[in-house]
């Protein structure tokens, strides 16, 4: 009781900090080696440290005190050179320990006590599945023992564990095992040593009894290097697929980058308690079980997929981020954009690459787009941070590769490949920054990147307009483009960026004119333009029709682009476009524009109807019997909810959903015929596998089927329940599941329950149940969700429950937005609860809240409420705090014009929609009588 009443006081006198780059400087102290020894015990247990410290002569000369991170330690011992240090010598605190007078060079022995059980945040030494398990990126390592925790301090470690025998038999941590041996009372030691230098947190270490498969592999200089991945027992059939994901993996990076493992083993451990994904802890990567675990009955095609990628992502780290490591945490994007970047490439490599830049491009779009326009964006270098916990984003990640993927298509592949080697040769074993990388990329190419570096430093999604101007007479095409960016917190001039748009011209036919640049002679079909300046015109010659524009193919640039195009010129791309991308990209806009004129039928009180037209052209890639059938699927599928949402200034869920369902339908009923076809022919009598041609075989028929479900031909719509009950692989199970959920079936209840019953001892399947019910349109979705709270299948302390269920929850447009606030207040409720348990967890729930700007002024009112609700938690933790404070934004000065335009689109939109507004009274009844407690 008293300690926690001290914690309250202290939390309430500080507001927290940030931290700035500007205020960067390098370390005081040098760290060269760090012996760890881990008495195990899941209470207490005892970290032994013992360091050997030099002052940083990089610095200035003078004696400084060394200030040591630390956070939630009990020392228990501290000695220098062997003498115990006396009171006056050093100064313990909160958030660490500092030495007041060290000397130029010395040991530091530190004894500390932590104790793993009660670590419900998971950074730091935690347990899971009954092992023990380390995380400890950003700083997690400070949770262990007193330490310099920051990534410009590269140290070598070595680490010895002791732990019981029969409870603990693996003993795993960085590096090489170097002794094993029996201890007397059932205990057993192992030591590890690391000989490559590392910052703190790429520090790993596992106990626990665990279950392993084995494998091999010879590096291309015919090194032999030990496979393992660790997992809990039972579970190892399930880890082949990751096995085989590592090998092709560690094959591609030698091919692709010339780079080889370095030593000789590689142990993954999958435990399903984790924070993130996973973690490439130096010859040691922890996983999210999630990420590893995957069979033809658990996992479906898309996990398979996300475990093959994961897996490559965390190995690809072993030079993009362990060799070669961040100076800082503002510099976290040298690693993660970098390998997000390679983990692209590897599986467009592995796959299909116009389905996996599609794939990209949608996750972009819907997690970094929506970032980027709101309260939380930053530029992929940022300047300031509370919690550097809170930067592991989507702008960090995402944009960070496309802002590589920008540099290899200015500098051409073979220069930009030049420029890795250029970067790993120069910074092997380093803590770099982001300007050491673009200096590589200037030294091979010669290229002045001043400029270019503006992606790193200005937040915002660009826009760039293009108009095409075509003279007959002198038969040239003439395109403008311009290029500009709304301000962004702290941000509120842009100067231009650097886009590189690649661009063709198609004829009448569809086919791609060779281009010509006035001045230039005549060049292929697919060229690659410039835009530097805020505007620029382009001229092509020789022009010998009025052209169709394709711009930015294969989404060179992260940009929106806005163009106007005639449905007839939509359509001309969507048929005949040489590049897959823009083939796809051009029917996804159109039939935005159809859906939000819908939208827009929908508000003034008129019944929508899906254009003949559109639906005729959307429709028409079903017929080509040669494209890729993952394309197909993809092309086939409309923009969801959520991308229309952001397309608008009122955000009008119930009209959005509306307007898709209708479209649907339509689509339904045009194509039945081919449709039945379509999901007949692609049946897979083969074994399952989830490779790309077989994945994109299955996306295609399911994708038929979904529509099939929509149509008012019983049989044709009933053929989905079939689905559910003969499916063979988990694919078309859960699609099938997913699908009766949000109809108007009357199977619905009994597949849940089918679906709960066979699977209840397999955790992750159980997260997709309850996921299908979160994001379920159903009504009574939020007391279905309240009462999963409390089911058996549900913790709080796991994070992939808490985002299956909660999660998922505020991603579910119509019951989260619901009119009476009543989302908006579960979230709320659910993040205080989390805050106290896992912060990184429950601050990474608030965002959606962040949106109310995009909504009606009521919705504004409660979402901003519960934000508040959440900041005035008493003592709220420092990285949920900085999130909610940010989405609450500073905008309020702002806030009288805003109130004046909602109000008015608020009077149009509710003068006409009487109809609706009936339904919404009954909804909102509903709603108040079960959320009354
Ligand atoms: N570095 C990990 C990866 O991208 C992810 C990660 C580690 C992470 N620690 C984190 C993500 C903490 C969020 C929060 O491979
Ligand atoms: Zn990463």
């Amino acid at each position: 009781m008293e300690k926690e009443k001290t914690m309250v006081e202290k939390k309430e006198q500080e507001t927290p900090k940030a931290t700035l780059l500007k205020d960067y400087k390098k370390p005081d102290y040098l760290i060269d080696t760090v012996d760890l020894t881990f008495d195990l015990d899941e209470e207490t247990t005892r970290v032994h440290s013992s360091m050997n410290i030099k002052s940083n002569h990089d610095n200035d000369g003078t004696v400084k005190p060394l200030f040591l991170d630390g956070e939630d330690l009990e020392l228990a011992s501290i000695k220098i050179d062997g003498r115990a240090l006396k009171a006056e010598e050093y100064k313990v605190e909160d958030s660490g320990l500092t030495i007041l007078n060290p000397p130029e060079n010395f040991n530091l022995e530190i004894e500390t006590d932590i104790h793993p059980k009660d670590n419900t945040e998971l950074s730091g030494l935690y347990m899971s599945g009954g092992a023990f398990v380390t995380h400890n990126e950003p700083q997690g390592f400070r949770r262990i023992t007193y330490f310099q925790d920051r990534p410009d301090v590269m140290a070598k470690y070595s680490t010895a564990i002791i732990a019981e025998k029969d409870k603990f038999p693996a003993l795993l941590s960085n590096g090489n095992p170097v002794e094993e041996k029996d201890m007397e009372d059932g205990r057993h030691y192992s030591k590890w040593e690391d000989p490559f230098p590392k910052p703190s947190y790429l520090f790993a270490m596992v106990a626990g009894d665990l279950g392993h498969i084995k494998d091999k592999f010879k590096t291309a200089s015919g090194r032999d290097v030990d496979l393992k991945i660790y997992c809990e027992h039972g579970k190892e059939d399930k880890c082949h697929y990751a096995m085989d994901s590592l090998k092709r993996s560690m094959k591609w990076d030698e091919e692709k980058f010339g780079r080889e493992y370095d030593l000789d083993l590689f142990n993954v451990v999958a435990v399903p308690d984790f924070n993130a994904g996973a973690m490439e802890n130096k010859g040691l990567n922890i996983f999210n079980d999630k990420a590893v675990l995957a069979d033809k009955n658990s996992a479906n095609d898309a996990d398979h997929a996300y475990v093959e990628r994961v897996v490559a992502h965390e190995y690809f780290h072993n030079w993009t981020g362990d060799r070669v490591t961040c100076a800082n945490w503002f510099n976290l994007s040298l690693k993660e954009g970098l390998t997000v970047y390679r983990d692209q490439e590897f599986s467009s490599d592995m796959r299909s690459r116009p389905v996996r830049r599609i794939d990209d491009v949608t996750t972009l779009r819907a997690a970094q787009f929506p970032e980027d326009a709101g309260p939380l964006a930053h530029s992929v270098l940022p300047e300031s941070y509370i919690s550097i916990r809170n930067f592991y984003t989507s702008t960090v990640y995402k944009k960070g590769g496309e802002v590589i993927r920008m540099q290899e298509k200015l500098l051409g592949k073979d220069t930009f490949r030049k420029g890795m080697d250029l970067y790993f040769d120069t910074h092997d074993g380093k803590a770099v920054t982001i300007d050491d990388f673009v200096k590589s990329m200037e030294d091979v190419s010669g290229k002045d990147l001043k400029q270019f570096k503006r992606w790193y430093s200005q937040a915002g999604t660009p826009e760039v307009t293009a108009k095409g101007k075509y003279d007959p007479k002198t038969k040239t095409y003439e395109l403008k483009l311009s290029q500009k960016c709304a301000k962004t917190p702290g941000q509120p001039n842009k100067e231009p960026f650097v886009v590189p748009l690649e661009m063709g011209l198609l004829d009448s036919k569809g086919n791609d004119m060779s281009l010509q640049l006035e001045g230039e002679s005549k060049g292929k079909g697919s060229k690659m333009l410039e835009l530097n300046q805020a505007e620029q015109t382009f001229k092509f010659t020789n022009v010998e029709e009025p052209p169709v524009l394709s711009i930015n193919r294969s989404f060179t640039a992260p940009v929106n682009m806005n163009v106007k195009y005639s449905n007839k010129e939509y359509a001309h791309l969507m048929a005949h476009d040489s590049d897959l991308f823009n083939r796809w990209e051009s029917g996804q806009q159109y039939a935005t524009k159809e859906l939000l004129g819908m939208v827009k039928d929908i508000q003034e009180g008129k019944s929508p109807k899906a254009s003949k037209e559109f639906v005729e052209a959307f429709g028409s890639c079903l017929k080509d019997e040669n494209l890729d059938k993952a394309f197909v699927a993809k092309a086939m599928a409309l923009p969801t909810e959520s991308y229309l949402a952001q397309q608008m200034k009122i955000v009008d869920v119930d009209a959005i959903h509306e307007a898709r369902d209708v479209m649907r339908v339509a689509i339904a009923e045009q194509f039945k015929d081919d449709f039945l076809k379509t999901n007949k022919n692609n049946q897979i009598e083969e074994d399952y596998s989830p490779n790309a041609e077989q994945s994109g075989q299955r996306a295609l028929k399911n994708m038929a089927l979904s529509y099939l479900a929509k149509s008012s031909d019983k049989e044709a719509s009933n053929l989905v329940v079939k689905q559910y009950y003969s499916a063979e692989n988990m694919t078309d199970c859960e699609m099938a599941l997913s699908t009766i959920v949000n109809s108007d079936k009357l199977e619905r209840q009994q597949v849940l329950d089918d679906f709960y019953d066979k699977y209840k001892e397999d955790s992750l399947v159980v997260d997709k149940w309850l996921t299908v019910q979160a994001t379920s349109t159903q009504e009574g979705a939020l007391d279905n969700v309240k009462k999963l709270l409390k089911h058996e299948a549900f913790s709080d302390k796991n994070p992939n429950k808490v985002r299956a269920l909660i999660g998922a929850f505020a991603s579910n447009p119509t019951h989260f937005h619901a009119k009476d606030g009543s989302g908006y207040e579960f979230l709320a409720d659910q993040i205080i609860k989390l805050d106290d348990i896992n912060a990184q967890t429950a601050s990474k729930q608030v965002s959606p809240l962040g949106k109310w700007r995009d909504f009606d002024a009521e919705r504004q009112e409660m979402m901003k409420a519960q934000l508040k609700r959440i900041i005035d938690k008493p003592n709220v933790s420092s990285t949920t705090y900085e999130m909610a404070y940010k989405c609450l934004g500073e905008d309020d000065k702002k806030d009288k014009v805003k109130e004046i335009r909602h109000n008015k689109a608020k009077a149009r939109i509710s003068s006409i929609r009487k109809r609706k507004q009936t339904d919404a009274m009954i909804n909102v009844a509903k709603q108040k009588s079960s959320v009354s407690r």
